[in-house]
Formats: structure tokens, sequence, C-alpha cells
């Protein structure tokens, strides 16, 4: 038999190929047996090969604001852990406390959240939010000494909180509003994915580069403050007094520019709409439950109308249940997800009744919805959807990992204790203040979802002295 050698050789290669996609399935056989996996069968898709459903549902409720009340209804009906097919690829929705302990603690080394990496770049470049590996260790080590006890304790800044933003001048693009149209392309650029390759959006362009002239001019400023103080140190010999102002801190600890402008805007960008969500959250729920309202009146009472202290201030236990139920009823970040950098397993969700060990192949994402989670009957009761701060009394809660407004395992939210200590500064300040808080909004909270959640409706309330 004559054979043509071309022929041959693409036999052989199509056998190489065979060769291996075998040896891969047998070693992921062996993978599953060994960790007792089933795979996760519970889903909501009736469309199983495109997921057509979902995503027409998805944009129905995005259209109705209610894409954080449909992912905690699809969990309540369907299951904890969820498999959901759309377009080309499987992702895993969990909300299991177990399983989102796995992926952001226990086998943390297995996700990655590079796919969070594109989308932010043109905005944040490279820093502590977007990046994995070496890279983002080295920028938790730059920020985390500025979060030190010592740090936050001072609340005389708190006092002055206002930045003057609303004063901004007419015309020229501002900063902020520069900022809020960087976030929204970001959120774009994610869900277009491979699209972008061919996407353009030049105004996002436009405000990318305002944020980071903006914030350009701190970075000199910062660098010129740090050589300064280290020659006057140089020449007395010993350590001078200053005030510790997070920029300077960053320009002392390293000169490099970019690197302290990406930190910058990467920080700015993790703390600033998250903390004003919540505190717009807070309100919104407050002005509508004036009993609460009176308690904490009670509770501060005991400062008589000093501002407090930082001790005194993580004494007001009931202003402390009020920001912790705030954020359990309104996670500002609502969802989250890492990505599987290798086979992996999550301890739950696998099998028809949920409760075997899942496979979780390299490539997907394993997504939580925090809103969802945080709901829960069976972790805060029959009463999960209501505001009740009362319920963190005593310490009879004890969710763990089943409260996560600031994430866990080793990139938990840096600013955690920084957040919670200026939201409740401003309530306990504002309620020292005013006798009254009243709604001026007869409708019910909605949720405004881009990278956080906020209030559609803002937080209108009256004061009343
Ligand atoms: C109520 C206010 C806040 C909430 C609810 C919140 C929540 C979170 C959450 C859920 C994450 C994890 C994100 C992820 O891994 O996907 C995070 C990370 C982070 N947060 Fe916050 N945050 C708040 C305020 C702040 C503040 C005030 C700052 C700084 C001034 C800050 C700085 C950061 C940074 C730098 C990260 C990234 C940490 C890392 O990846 O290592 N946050 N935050
Ligand atoms: C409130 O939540 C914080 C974390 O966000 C937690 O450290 C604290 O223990 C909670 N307070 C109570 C009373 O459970
Ligand atoms: C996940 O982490 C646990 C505990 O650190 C370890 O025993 C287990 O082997 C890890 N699982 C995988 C699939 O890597
Ligand atoms: C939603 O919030 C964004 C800021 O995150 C704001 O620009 C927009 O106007 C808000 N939309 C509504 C309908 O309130």
């Amino acid at each position: 038999m004559d054979l043509n050698p071309k022929l041959i050789l693409l036999l052989l290669a199509a056998l190489g190929l065979a060769g291996i996609s075998l040896r891969r399935y047998l070693h992921t056989r062996q993978f599953i047996r060994r960790h007792n996996c089933q795979p996760v069968t519970r889903t909501f898709n009736k469309d199983p090969f495109l997921g057509l459903d979902i995503l027409s549902g998805t944009i129905r409720a995005i259209k109705d604001h209610q894409v954080l009340q449909r992912g905690a209804a699809l969990h309540h009906i369907h299951g904890n852990t969820l498999k959901a097919k759309e377009l080309t690829s499987t992702i895993i929705l969990t909300i299991e406390p177990e399983n989102i302990k796995t992926i952001l603690s226990l086998n943390f080394t297995d996700y990655s959240l590079g796919h969070r990496l594109e989308p932010f770049r043109p905005l944040l470049g490279e820093g502590i939010f977007n990046t994995d590996g070496a890279h983002w260790a080295e920028s938790r080590a730059l920020i985390r000494p500025s979060f030190a006890r010592d740090q936050i304790a001072d609340l005389t800044l708190l006092e002055a909180l206002s930045i003057g933003t609303l004063k901004k001048s007419q015309g020229e693009l501002g900063f902020a509003d520069a900022f809020q149209y960087s976030q929204q392309a970001i959120l774009t650029r994610s869900l277009l994915g491979p699209l972008n390759a061919v996407y353009r959006d030049r105004k996002a362009e436009e405000c990318d580069r305002v944020c980071r002239e903006f914030v350009q001019e701190f970075v000199e400023e910062a660098v010129r403050a740090a050589e300064s103080r280290s020659e006057k140190e140089k020449e007395t010999g010993s350590e001078t007094k200053h005030k510790r102002i997070f920029s300077h801190e960053l320009a002392s600890r390293t000169s490099a520019k970019e690197r302290i402008r990406n930190e910058l805007l990467n920080v700015l960008l993790a703390g600033r709409d998250t903390t004003a969500s919540l505190l717009a959250n807070l309100f919104f729920v407050l002005a509508k439950n004036p009993a609460i309202w009176e308690k904490l009146r009670d509770e501060v009472a005991v400062l008589q109308n000093r501002p407090p202290t930082y001790d005194e201030l993580r004494g007001l236990k009931y202003v402390e249940y009020c920001v912790n139920e705030s954020l359990r009823l309104h996670p500002v970040v609502p969802r989250n997800g890492r990505k599987a950098i290798r086979d992996t397993v999550l301890p739950l969700g696998g099998g028809d009744d949920g409760l075997s060990p899942a496979f979780v192949p390299k490539g997907t994402v394993v997504a939580y919805y925090t809103y969802a989670m945080h709901r829960r009957t069976d972790i805060y009761g029959p009463d999960a959807e209501e505001f009740r701060p009362e319920r963190w009394a005593d310490g009879a809660l004890r969710p763990r990992w089943g409260y996560l407004p600031f994430n866990g395992g080793p990139r938990i939210c840096i600013g955690q204790r920084y957040a919670l200590t200026e939201a409740s500064y401003v309530l306990g300040r504002m309620v020292q203040e005013f006798r009254e808080l009243e709604s001026r909004d007869p409708g019910p909270w909605e949720e405004n979802l881009s990278l956080t959640v906020c209030s559609r409706n803002g937080a209108r309330v009256g004061l009343v002295r």
C-alpha cells in the first residue's frame, strides 16, 4: 500500500492530540474520584445550550432594577450552589459560607482575579485592587501600614469631613464626574470581554486621563514632601513629627511615581463609593424607622454632646448594630467572584442534594451574591428581610463566613476598620445633632447597581433639630 507521507503526519498529529485529551480526561476523572466530587447539577437554565433564557431574564432584571432581588430569589428556589450557562461559559454560583471560605481563604491560591485586570487597567493601571500574585502582595505590603490602628484612631480629621465637592466650578469636566464615567466604562468593558479589541469609548479615554492627571498632582506633591522630610531627618538625625497623609506615606516607602499614582487610584476606587453608599443606604432605612433613631438618641446621650473619641465610639454598641445591619441587608459590594486557575474543589454543592464536594474545572468562574447570602433565613432567621439591628445584640448572631460585607482571607478589605469608624462617627454625630430623621421618600429601597450598589433614589430625608 502506498501511503501519502503527508497523510501519515496528519494521522500521527491527530493521535497525539487524542492522547493528550485522553490523558487530561483520565487525570480529571482521577482527581474527581480522589476528592469524592459530584457534578453541580442544580441550575435554573431552561435553555441548556446557550442559556438564552438567563440572558433575557438578566436583561429584564437590569431594566427593573431587580438584579440582586432576582439573584436572591433564584437561590431561594433552586439551591445554594448552582451552575449557570451564559453563552459559551458555565459559571458556578454559590451562597454557601463554606464554599466562599474555600475560595477566599483555604484554597486562595487556586483562584485569581485575572479577569479583573484588563477592564480596570485603563483607569487604575496595576495596583492592589486588580492584580494577583507578587504584584498584589507588594501593593498590599506598601499600603497596609497606613491602616494601622494608630492611624485610624485620630477622629479629628472626620469632624471636618466635607471636601467641598459640591462647590465645584461649572463647565469643565470635574474629577468627580470623570471618575464616575470611568467607573461605568469599567463595567462596560467587563461585560464586553473579548469584544474590547474592537470597541472604543473616547469619552472614557478622556475621563481616565482627567482622573490620572488629577491624581498626578498629589503624587508630585507627596514625592517632594517625602524628599524634604528625609533630608531634614538626615540633618537632625531623628524622625520628625508629622501629620500622617496617605500619599506622603506611600511616597516615603517607594519613589516610583507611577506606582504611587496607581495605588492611590486603586484605593480611591475601593474606598470612596463604598463608604458613601453605606451611609446613603443606612440613612434611607433609618428615616423609615423612627423608633430606631430614638434608641440611637438614648445611647449617644452618654457623650453629652461632645464628639466621641475612638474608644467611646467603639463603645456605642447600638450604633455598631445599625451599621452592621445596613451592610447585611444592603451590602455595598453585593456580588463578587474568582476564577479557578487550576482544577479544584468546593466542599459543598455537588450532586442532586448539593451536599457532596463539587468539581471546579480550571477556568471556571465561581461567583457569589453576598446580597443573597445575607438574606438566608437559615442563617439569619425568618425575619432576614427586615432591618432589625437588635439581632446583633449579645453576640447571639455568629454568622462567620455567612456575613461578608468586607470579604475575607488574604484579600479582606484593607479599609474595613477605617470605613466602620467613619460610618459610625457620621451616624453618631448626626444622632447628636438632630432630634428626628424623617423620610421624604414614600417608595421602597431600590438598587442602583454598578461596581457597587447604592440606593437608586439616594436618601431623601428631613432633619429636625
Ligand atoms: C463600607 C465601606 C467598604 C466596604 C463595604 C468595602 C468592601 C470591600 C470588599 C468586599 C473588598 C473585596 C473586593 C474583592 O476582593 O473582590 C474590598 C477590598 C478593598 N478595600 Fe474595601 N470596602 C469599604 C471601604 C474601604 C475603604 C474606606 C478603603 C480605603 C480607604 C478600602 C480599601 C480597599 C482595598 C485597597 C481593597 C483591596 C484589597 C486587596 O485586594 O488586597 N475599602 N473592600
Ligand atoms: C459587626 O461587623 C463587623 C465586621 O463587619 C464585625 O467585626 C463585628 O464583630 C460585628 N459586630 C457584632 C456585634 O457582631
Ligand atoms: C484546599 O485546601 C485544603 C486546606 O488547606 C487542602 O487540604 C486541600 O487539599 C485543598 N484542595 C485543593 C483541591 O487544592
Ligand atoms: C446610579 O448611580 C450612578 C452613580 O453610581 C449615578 O450616576 C446615576 O445617576 C444613578 N442612577 C439613578 C437612576 O439614580
